[in-house]
């Protein structure tokens, strides 16, 4: 399939597979990842878990990655060395998996506070916002510990909607989306795997 992105002058210099047609550039070939964006709860993990092993795919977690090469948790590494080394770290992360190919990526909820985060997914990979309701993410969310955001108000529910907020518009912004508010985590799965094979 070929894919649109942003025109951009030095694209080529960049990546060789890309065209330059008038104003916009293509790129040319297939998109070989399917990557899950969308708020804390909304199901990347578990529904891109089954969309791997029904695809064929590897399944990558990005926190987890970044847990085993820092050797800390995720709430550990806010905690020491602060939510601006993790982004940093998810950055680097992006890049490096945006080369690769074959793999489901369920990407950490904020990457889409970074536009160049989503811009280099979308040169190798169908992204896919698995968007959420802010009641629904408080009852997949309330009986967790690990995400940092979300320990730190006592009100968790406000929090959440809070966060949803200030982000609904970056998520909204990804042209496919899925409202996985209903969906069990295995129709959330089938409606993925349809999208990819539309979209690859
Ligand atoms: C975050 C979401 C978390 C994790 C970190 C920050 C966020 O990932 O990356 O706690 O900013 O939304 P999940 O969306 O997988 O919970």
């Amino acid at each position: 399939m070929m894919r649109s992105c942003q025109a951009d002058r030095f694209t080529n210099l960049f990546y060789p597979d890309a065209l330059l047609v008038g104003s916009r550039t293509c790129y040319i070939g297939n998109v070989n990842n399917l990557v899950l964006v969308g708020f804390m709860g909304s199901g990347k993990t578990d529904a891109g878990k089954i969309a791997a092993k029904r695809l064929g795919m590897t399944f990558v977690d990005m926190d987890a990655v970044i847990e085993t090469r820092t050797g800390q948790s995720i709430a550990q590494i806010f905690e020491s060395k602060g939510e601006p080394f993790f982004r940093a770290q998810e950055r680097a992360l992006v890049r490096e998996l945006a080369e690769n190919s074959g793999q489901v990526i369920a990407a950490g909820g904020g990457i889409v506070l970074d536009a160049g985060n989503v811009r280099d997914f979308e040169r190798t990979s169908v992204v896919v916002c698995c968007w959420v309701d802010a009641g629904v993410a408080y009852e997949r969310t309330k009986h967790t510990k690990h995400r940092p955001l979300l320990e730190a108000d006592a009100d968790r529910r406000a929090r959440i909607e809070t966060l949803l907020r200030e982000r609904e518009s970056l998520y909204k912004a990804i042209r496919l989306r899925v409202d996985t508010s209903a969906m069990s985590v295995e129709q959330q799965a089938n409606e993925l795997i349809r999208i990819y094979r539309a979209n690859s």
